[in-house]
């Protein structure tokens, strides 16, 4: 677990879900007021639905200096109810000024799952321009985390946890049998803050493996996240954080 992890407890997810609207706001206007564009990657499943409503309402926003990624995409079109990007674009994207060019979806209408990453990889090519063998600095990494400690579509026992050069690989997941997206360690660690979102009772007791177990952190991905140059934060509800140690009664 990185030492540097800023773990935030609040007492129910609506408290969560505004905290975490403001840290991206504030983190939004900093990095465009710095360099002119806030990169953020947004995460799928549903705990993320309701931090993007309240973006949704954020008018201040210089929303045509916000560039989205994903972070991780299931194996759908993009119309497709499992479709992480028809989340987002229904929560927020479509309800902000957020020019269409802005926003980079993984094509995983592709029938090829390994060739949507290769172009999803081709595409932050061209928008970082990253030297060929480093990683690119993505501003806020959003997270969720499964209860089984994965994140993004970095499952337990994958071959994509030991991805060291590609920023985007597709890996087979057998519980979901199906092939899902997912950018890699060295980029998601890569980022300036990475910031995760954890809410209910159900993600009680992995949050506690993740945080402060000792299992092997291949069975549990989430553990793998360091920012390694920058901030690591977990937000968090009370229901979430019930198990861990120093937690209220
Ligand atoms: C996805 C997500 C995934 C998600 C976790 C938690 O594509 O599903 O990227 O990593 O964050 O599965 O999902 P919930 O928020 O729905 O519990």
């Amino acid at each position: 677990m990185s030492t540097s992890a800023e773990i935030r407890v609040f007492q129910d997810p609506s408290a969560l879900f505004h905290a975490a609207a403001k840290e991206f706001s504030d983190q939004a206007q900093s990095a465009i007021r710095e360099a002119g564009r806030f990169t953020v990657t947004l995460s799928g499943g549903s705990t993320p639905k309701s931090l993007y409503s309240l973006l949704a309402t954020n008018a201040d926003l210089p929303w045509d200096k916000v560039f989205f990624f994903f972070g991780d995409e299931r194996h759908v079109p993009p119309d497709n109810p499992e479709s992480n990007y028809r989340m987002a674009r229904e929560s927020l994207l479509a309800k902000v000024p957020v020019p269409p060019a802005n926003v980079f979806r993984v094509q995983a209408e592709n029938p090829d799952a390994a060739q949507a990453a290769a172009s999803y990889e081709q595409a932050l090519r061209d928008f970082f321009q990253t030297p060929v063998s480093g990683f690119p600095v993505i501003d806020l990494v959003l997270l969720g985390m499964g209860p089984d400690g994965h994140t993004a579509s970095l499952f337990p026992g994958s071959q994509a946890l030991g991805e060291k050069s590609r920023w985007v690989v597709s890996n087979w997941v057998e519980k979901f049998k199906t092939d899902r997206i997912t950018l890699t360690l060295p980029v998601l660690n890569n980022a300036k803050t990475v910031m995760f979102l954890v809410s209910g009772k159900d993600k009680a007791s992995v949050l506690k493996e993740v945080l402060e177990g000792t299992q092997p952190a291949s069975q549990f991905p989430s553990k793998l996240i360091r920012a390694e140059h920058g901030r690591l934060i977990w937000m968090v509800d009370q229901p979430a954080a019930r198990n861990l140690a120093g937690a209220r009664p």
